[in-house]
């Protein structure tokens, strides 16, 4: 008896088709899979066997081959228990064949019940791509799955349940379409807590308003990450699309919430400086997202910046620059997406003091080795650099209200609208986004910005890279004072927040 089933594979983000064929014997009892699948695919053996014996059918007597195909592509994990499962059980005469164009996902317990698997959302909309029309899959996974529309979904409890839906004992409905709550803002504490730094807060809003990455330098206690802490109650909510793929990217992580599978708020990741290199640019055997993936349309924070490997730092580099990271296996590559706000706070040298007065205690040679930490092409990548200095004795005790988190989302939202009309049509959302070749359209400058940012880049001797930084962050500052021609004050900022580095690192 012979029997074939579809299914779905996924390589990073993407996901693939996967033929399930069987031929089932009687004979010497037996059970091989082929197909190129990993010892995870081979494993499936045993959850099959247990969970078909303990759902009252017993496929021990029957001379199995299982073959997976493509033949030529790797294949991962458990969730080709199902399919498999349900391609024995056609060839065993125990169900009817599922509707055409079906196709099935998921892992087995041994007791028969299915088990959540990773990886659903962007496999449902390659489902849906490839002309499936009906996906059979673990209950936990249908709220998920169901976000793709104009693909009939249903969620599966165990082995018997299949083959009640599948021999008529129980009709075939699909589960309703999943409609998330509206994207939103994350919960974070008020920037009204922090006393004073009102330029700092507003170097921060700009960088929230135009996805700019940050860098904050300052002696301890000046409140670098009680300022950091409070960014994700200011990131604009997300759109659809970029919640899906955010989403996708914490599907295939498996690090979704069943009961509401849709991350509707910009991620904001802390990483601490003992994270490895994989752990936060992704890698593994099975390619796995990193910390920087997984803060796609979000905030990837380093804290204590000079404590993280220099290595690790630099491999930073290029998905900083090309929001995307591509791992290279045997197999082929796989790529997660990483658009991401970087933020990251650091002291000025060791002892914390470099710049006060007579305070620091380091060498210069102290000095230079810590700083050097951070690599120049990794500080060219950084848009907004800034100098927090401590909050004084009044400013702490004052009762003055300064920027509160609120107003500075209804500034930020503001600028966003501006930007959504300059990039309506294109997949630019923010001006940290801008390509080079775009700068001049979408960054007007009028006489005497022009002037000032020829003079700027000819005494200050910036790269290429600096002039098309501060460009996109003065084209922020100009859309939060709400206006469309760049101007020399705009200018002037944008250059401000790229002083640091000529402080610091010359
Ligand atoms: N501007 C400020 N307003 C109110 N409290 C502050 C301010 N700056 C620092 N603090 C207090 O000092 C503590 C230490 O700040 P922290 O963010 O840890 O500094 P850093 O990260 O720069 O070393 C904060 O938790 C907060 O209680
Ligand atoms: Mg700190
Ligand atoms: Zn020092």
């Amino acid at each position: 008896m012979f029997a074939k089933v579809n299914s779905l594979g996924l390589n990073g983000l993407k996901a693939f088709a996967v033929l399930v064929e069987n031929s089932v014997e009687k004979g010497t009892p037996d059970f091989k899979i082929s197909g190129l699948g990993d010892a995870s695919v081979q494993e499936s053996r045993q959850r099959v066997l247990a969970a078909l014996g303990n759902s009252g059918f017993d496929a021990g007597k029957y001379r199995v081959t299982v073959n997976l195909s493509p033949a030529d592509v790797k294949k991962s994990g458990s969730a080709y228990d199902f399919p498999i499962l349900v391609s024995l059980l056609i060839s065993m005469g125990e169900v009817q064949p599922p509707p055409d164009n079906s196709a099935f996902i998921g892992e087995l317990s041994l007791s028969g019940e299915l088990a959540g698997t990773n990886g659903v959302l962007p496999m449902a909309a390659s489902a849906k791509e490839q002309g499936i029309k009906h996906l059979f899959l673990p209950e936990i996974n249908v709220k998920e799955a169901s976000l793709v529309r104009g693909i009939n979904v249903y969620g599966v409890k165990s082995v018997a349940h299949l083959a009640a839906l599948l021999n008529g004992g129980e009709k075939l409905t699909p589960a309703p379409p999943y409609i998330p709550d509206d994207s939103c803002y994350s919960k974070a504490a008020d920037f009204a807590d922090v006393k004073g730094q009102e330029n700092i807060k507003t170097a921060i809003q700009t960088a929230a308003a135009g996805f700019h990455n940050l860098l904050m330098i300052g002696p301890p206690g000046s409140g670098k990450s009680m300022l950091a802490k409070r960014i994700p109650g200011i990131l604009p909510p997300m759109t659809f699309e970029e919640s899906i793929e955010t989403t996708s990217v914490y599907s295939v992580a498996g690090m979704l919430d069943g009961k509401a599978p849709f991350v509707t708020s910009r991620p904001f990741r802390a990483v601490s400086h003992t994270a490895s290199a994989v752990g936060i640019i992704g890698g593994g055997k099975t390619p796995m997202p990193g910390e920087i993936s997984l803060a796609h349309n979000g905030v990837l924070f380093l804290d204590e910046l000079p404590e993280f490997r220099r290595d690790v730092l630099e491999t930073l580099r290029q998905p900083l620059e090309d929001r995307r990271i591509v791992i290279t296996r045997a197999q082929g590559k796989a790529s997660f997406p990483c658009k991401t706000m970087l933020t990251a706070a650091m002291n000025p040298c060791p002892c914390g003091n470099y710049g006060s007065e007579g305070k620091c205690t380091c060498t210069p040679a102290m000095i230079t080795k810590y700083l050097g930490k951070i690599s120049r092409p990794v500080l060219d990548r950084i848009d907004i650099q800034i100098e927090v200095g401590k909050v004084s004795y009044s400013e702490l005790r004052s009762d003055e209200k300064g920027l509160s988190s609120a107003q500075m989302r209804e500034n930020i939202e503001k600028a966003r609208e501006l930007q959504r009309k300059r990039f309506a049509g294109t997949d630019i959302l923010f001006n940290g986004e801008i390509p080079p070749s775009k700068l001049r359209e979408y960054c007007p400058l009028d006489d005497s910005a022009e002037k000032f940012l020829q003079s700027t880049f000819d005494n200050l001797g910036l790269s290429a890279r600096a002039y098309d930084r501060i460009l996109k962050v003065a084209r922020t500052v100009a859309d939060l004072d709400g206006e469309e021609i760049i101007s020399r004050r705009h200018i002037s900022k944008a250059v401000q927040y790229r002083s640091l580095d000529r402080k610091y690192w010359q």
